[in-house]
């Protein structure tokens, strides 16, 4: 079964049990997704991240049952790509029921709770995808001090026929889900291996052989909510988070060795291949999993920086590159290999065509800067006698472009050692990386605050305004809110002149003078579109959609601000005080960045 029908299959045997199909969000999270409380991570990295204000207890707009395929970014493992399963990119196909399981027959549009999930699960598994049964393997939570054995998980196993040793009971390390980052929404759960050896010989489980046993998906019963001091209370409300990796489930499909034989893999090793004079896999892998997630994330606004997501962006481009001079790829390739992407995936994420200009332009821009670097670059390597100081790393970086990570890489190869924390103090002192670094450990504020979704709704009206004063192209390409300010990243070539700063103040001043109302309304996706919200970038999926707009009536045509938007926000303009632009500046080739606060 190829991928293409693999998606298919999947959104419709949901939609046949009454799940809303709703669109993949962005791989940059939204801000509602920090403001309901969780930790701040960097990227989309599960398919339950964008629900969490829902799952936390908002109603979701198109109902109790929800399906979708998300696209997600998981960087933990970077090094490790190149083997047969490590990747940065991933889709996850998952199911949720969200809050009040009523449903004990499956039938309605309620919530539902073990029994559903699990036998719908199966059910999949054995009719859609025709795995073998036999082959079938589960694990549920053993139980510890913070909550019980899940019983009722092993007994619905059991009632759907799974012989008692193929059911596994693990400890929370292995059986339990969540929180993302430090706190929020989690559980207990369930997770289904396949056994793709077949051979049926004796001993061995999943949790100690994962060659043998690949985990195809994971059940999550969210019904914790961990707190920042490590305790867990119960969710307000229960909810049921499943997770299917698509790129895991289509290597047992395919029979392939690794995921870079499945078909969304193969033609684009093919290419790589072709283009090198020294080809080998490992390297290959590197180049396929990296380019692929740099076309997602410049797709979803993100360009290469030295900060953040953009420095990321960027070390996945460079180690790309790397790796095709040492495969002997003497030409610029990131255009073709780019191409090759977005041909596997635009069918299904139609944005990658929209935005196939700015992804030939950014990768290319990247490549000329890098490959120039490159080959100095690793000649003053070359010259390093001996351990790697933190002062030859960080000319490196500075002079030659080297993230570190490449250095370390290059280090290793030679058997050389490097004071990688030298370097870190050195960055630190120079003031450079130190924020994108403390933000890679994930030590992000937490901001519930009513002074946060003040500065949410600020963040509307600079949006609105910014569009106002420089033109429609203005596109919001990052945002993050902490008690103290907010930060804006924005699609706009050039400096903003005084004047255009002074005018957007004033715009947004005017607005807070006249106590607008902020009003939140659902509405159908082609409505919203037709009134000129903004946030909805060519979305094939999800009817309804939430739209926050700010103005002086409940008229929403005649609104100032309207946005697709999870909240939360000031509930009029009035609260926020004085708005004021702090800094303004670049943060990658037409992106600016804006620094504001309010109420001084
Ligand atoms: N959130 C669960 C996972 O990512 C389903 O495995």
């Amino acid at each position: 079964m190829k991928s293409v029908e693999l998606r298919q299959k999947f959104l419709k045997y949901f939609e046949d049990k009454q799940h809303k199909i709703i669109p993949s969000a962005s791989l940059v999270p939204d801000e509602s997704v920090e403001l309901a409380g969780t930790q701040r991570v960097l990227f989309t990295t599960a398919g339950m991240h964008p629900l969490v204000p829902y799952l936390l207890g908002q109603p979701h707009p198109e109902g109790q049952r929800l399906a979708n395929i998300q696209r997600c970014l998981r960087t933990d493992d970077i090094d490790e790509v190149g083997d047969s399963v490590h990747n940065t990119f991933f889709e996850m196909l998952g199911n949720w029921s969200i809050g009040d399981p009523k449903s004990t027959d499956g039938i309605g549009k309620n919530g539902y709770w073990k029994k559903e999930a699990i036998s719908w699960s199966y059910e999949f598994l054995i009719n859609q995808l025709k795995l073998d049964a036999k082959r079938i393997y589960v694990s549920v939570f053993a139980g510890d001090s913070d909550a019980p054995f899940d019983q009722d998980s092993y007994d619905i196993w059991r009632s759907l026929g799974m012989p008692e040793d193929h059911i596994f009971k693990y400890p929370k390390l292995d059986n339990w889900w969540g929180p993302v980052g430090k706190n929020g929404p989690c559980g207990p759960d369930t997770e289904m291996f396949y056994d793709v050896k077949g051979n049926f010989l004796e001993g061995g489980e999943p949790a100690t052989d994962s060659e043998r046993f690949v985990e195809i998906w994971n059940d999550v019963f969210m019904e914790f909510d961990k707190q920042a001091d490590g305790s867990y209370i119960p969710l307000k409300q229960k909810n049921v988070d499943t997770g299917m990796g698509l790129e895991r489930i289509l290597c047992v499909l395919q029979n392939a060795q690794s995921i870079y034989e499945t078909d969304v893999f193969l033609p684009l090793m093919k290419r790589i291949e072709d283009l090198s004079e020294n080809f080998n896999t490992k390297s290959a892998r590197i180049i396929a999993d990296h380019i692929r997630s740099a076309v997602f994330l410049i797709s979803d606004g993100i360009t290469p920086s030295n900060v953040e997501r953009g420095y990321i962006l960027r070390r996945l481009i460079r180690r790309a590159i790397r790796h095709a001079s040492l495969s002997g790829i003497n030409q610029d390739f990131l255009k073709e290999l780019s191409m090759q992407v977005i041909k596997t995936y635009a069918s299904f994420y139609p944005k990658l065509d929209e935005f196939r200009e700015t992804i030939f332009d950014q990768l290319q821009k990247e490549e000329q800067k890098f490959k120039t670097a490159l080959a100095r670059g690793l000649k003053e390597f070359e010259k390093i006698q001996g351990k790697i100081l933190a002062q030859n790393a960080f000319n490196l970086y500075q002079n030659f472009g080297f993230p570190i990570e490449l250095t370390i890489e290059l280090a290793t190869e030679k058997g050389k050692s490097i004071d990688v924390k030298g370097f870190e103090d050195l960055l630190v002192k120079h003031q450079k990386l130190s924020r994108s670094m403390s933000q890679k450990t994930k030590g992000g504020l937490l901001v519930q605050s009513d002074q946060a979704a003040k500065l949410h709704t600020a963040t509307h009206l600079l949006h609105q305004s910014l569009r106002d004063v420089l033109g429609y192209h203005v596109r919001q390409t990052g945002s993050h809110i902490t008690d103290e300010r907010l930060r804006f990243d924005f699609s706009h070539t050039g400096k903003l002149t005084s004047e255009q700063i002074r005018k957007v103040e004033s715009i947004i001043n005017r607005k807070i003078k006249d106590n607008l109302k902020v009003h939140k309304k659902t509405l159908p996706k082609q409505a919203a579109d037709e009134i000129g919200a903004i946030g909805l970038f060519n979305q094939k999926y999800g009817d309804l959609v939430n739209i926050y707009y700010i103005g002086q009536s409940d008229n929403i045509n005649s609104a100032y601000s309207k946005e697709f938007c999870g909240g939360p926000h000031a509930d009029s303009t009035g609260q926020l005080g004085r708005f004021k632009i702090l800094k303004e500046e670049s943060t990658g080739s037409n992106i600016r960045r804006i620094y504001a606060t309010i109420g001084k």
